[in-house]
């Protein structure tokens, strides 16, 4: 994967714990801003778990695979191969060799990434790929079941929420005018509704997450929380 990071870090820690931290939330929380700004902080590897469901819906999606077709599904999560690397300081996704980073936000895969990632053969293959990443040293990853499901015994879980008024500002701010808030919100509402909805492994925080409102909250305010809970 995409890491400049080596294993020494200010994660090791004497409990027995994962030498990890999880990042959970809604569609457009900020997890992966944060997530990679508190890495950096920490000298350790970031990991957007989100790419990969991308990187297998937009496989599906060249390959004309039907999303309701789950075996078939499966075996594209199953048969791509997916590598994080980075290029020029910038994290580029290769599936199957090719790099499709710049596919990943399309409006296409928007729209049935929900679909896709509620299939549990494709969650069984790429939380194993996770879980795989994760055994080589510490680690910040970020995603929707992250402390419940892929890393259950992460020293630190945070669940970030804010009002889907305040993600939909975020993410239309992102695409710098080029987008329709009502459009962008129905679409993030939308998508939380398959997330938390689903039989496999659905968002919700973990019992020992801490949860954190951004609404009114900079960039910083919320890395600076994270951190002192990693200390
Ligand atoms: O960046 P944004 O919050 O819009 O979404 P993302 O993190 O890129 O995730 C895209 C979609 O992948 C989510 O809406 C989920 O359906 C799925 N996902 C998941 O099911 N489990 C994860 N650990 C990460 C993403």
């Amino acid at each position: 994967m995409g890491t400049s990071m080596g294993k020494g870090s200010q994660l090791e820690s004497d409990s027995g714990c994962t030498l990890a931290v999880a990042i959970d939330g809604p569609a457009a929380s900020g997890k992966s801003v944060i997530g990679r700004e508190v890495a950096r902080r920490l000298g350790i590897r970031f990991l957007d778990t989100g790419i990969m469901y991308r990187a297998v819906t937009w496989a599906s999606i060249r390959k004309g695979v039907d999303p309701s077709r789950e075996r078939e599904l499966t075996s594209v999560a199953a048969c791509s191969e997916i590598r994080l690397v980075t290029v020029r300081e910038e994290d580029r996704l290769l599936l199957d060799g090719d790099d499709i980073t710049d596919h990943l936000r399309h409006r296409e895969v928007d729209m049935v990434v929900s679909v896709v990632s509620a299939v549990s053969g494709v969650r069984r293959a790429l939380v194993a790929q996770q879980r795989a990443i994760a055994e080589d040293g510490p680690i910040v990853m970020c995603g929707r079941d992250i402390g419940t499901i892929v890393l259950p015994d992460a020293c630190v879980k945070v669940f970030l929420t804010a009002a889907v008024e305040v993600r939909a500002r975020r993410r239309t701010a992102e695409k710098a005018g080029n987008a329709d808030y009502e459009k962008i919100m129905d679409e993030l509402m939308r998508r939380d509704r398959i997330d938390s909805e689903r039989e496999d492994s659905p968002l919700r925080p973990a019992k020992d997450a801490i949860t954190i409102p951004t609404d009114n909250m900079t960039i910083e305010e919320v890395v600076q929380v994270i951190l002192s809970k990693v200390q």
